[in-house]
């Protein structure tokens, strides 16, 4: 990779915890975190059920806060920011792929990768068009671009959430568990997508995942247990 790009994180955690509920039932889901992620990184982050990492991809994507600690997504520190600020950082940089797809029921899958397009504003409606076809084509699901999310399985619906947040073309990809409910091939070839888009266009990829395929194939391996970093292949 080049010096001058690996130079600038674009995530940096520090100190970062988070807990949920209180007295007995607090869960301490991550404790003092540090990570940074450089522009061009393909990091896979992997970690038993419950160890803290969709909860460490909700806080560095501004979906989620820390308790204590600090977030800089793209050199802004998210921990002051409103709302509304959060969310235009997240449309600018960042596709995320939740791991429970967050897809809008009343709208088939061409409009669930379509509208979101026309709603950020910047690409016109032909274009979008052409985006939705070619992200949804790209998944498997060229033909299933009539049906609404509850007519498809739980992977065919992953792969409409893969569609729309690649179809943004961000410059950061966060994806929560994008093969969890994939078969071995289509899931080997959701991850030759990602593999090849950060190849190709330099996407920052961030992955929580259990599959040793995509572990294998990330360039980063960083490992959670227990809400604490036990691992990072780049350290
Ligand atoms: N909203 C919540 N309220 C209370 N506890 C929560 C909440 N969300 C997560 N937790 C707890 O925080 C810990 C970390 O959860 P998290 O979802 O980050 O794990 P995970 O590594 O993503 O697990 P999985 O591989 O099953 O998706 C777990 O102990 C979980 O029970
Ligand atoms: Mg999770």
């Amino acid at each position: 990779m080049h010096s001058k790009v690996k130079m600038l994180p674009v995530i940096m955690l520090n100190d970062v915890s988070r807990s949920y509920g209180v007295k007995e039932s607090k869960v301490e889901a991550l404790k003092n975190v540090n990570l940074e992620v450089f522009s061009g990184e393909f990091l896979a982050l992997c970690g038993p059920s419950g160890s803290g990492k969709s909860t460490l991809l909700n806080i560095l994507a501004g979906i989620d806060k820390p308790n204590s600690g600090t977030v800089i997504l793209f050199r802004k520190l998210l921990n002051q920011l409103q709302e509304k600020e959060l969310a235009a950082i997240r449309s600018h940089y960042l596709g995320f792929i939740f791991q429970s797809f967050n897809l809008i029921p009343v709208l088939n899958a061409f409009d669930n990768v379509y509208y979101p397009l026309i709603l950020n504003g910047h690409i016109s409606k032909s274009e979008a068009k052409e985006r939705a076809a070619h992200y949804l084509s790209s998944v498997g699901l060229a033909d299933m671009g009539y049906r609404k999310p509850g007519q498809l399985s739980g992977g065919q619906q992953q792969r409409v959430a893969i569609a729309r947040a690649l179809a943004h073309k961000p410059q950061l990809i966060v994806a929560d568990e994008p093969t969890g409910n994939l078969d071995q091939v289509t899931g080997e070839s959701i991850i030759e997508l990602l593999v090849d888009i950060n190849r190709r266009n330099g996407t920052t990829l961030v992955i929580s995942t259990h599959s040793l395929q995509l572990k294998a194939r990330a360039q980063r391996v960083v490992e959670i247990c227990d809400g604490e970093m036990t691992y990072d292949s780049a350290q």
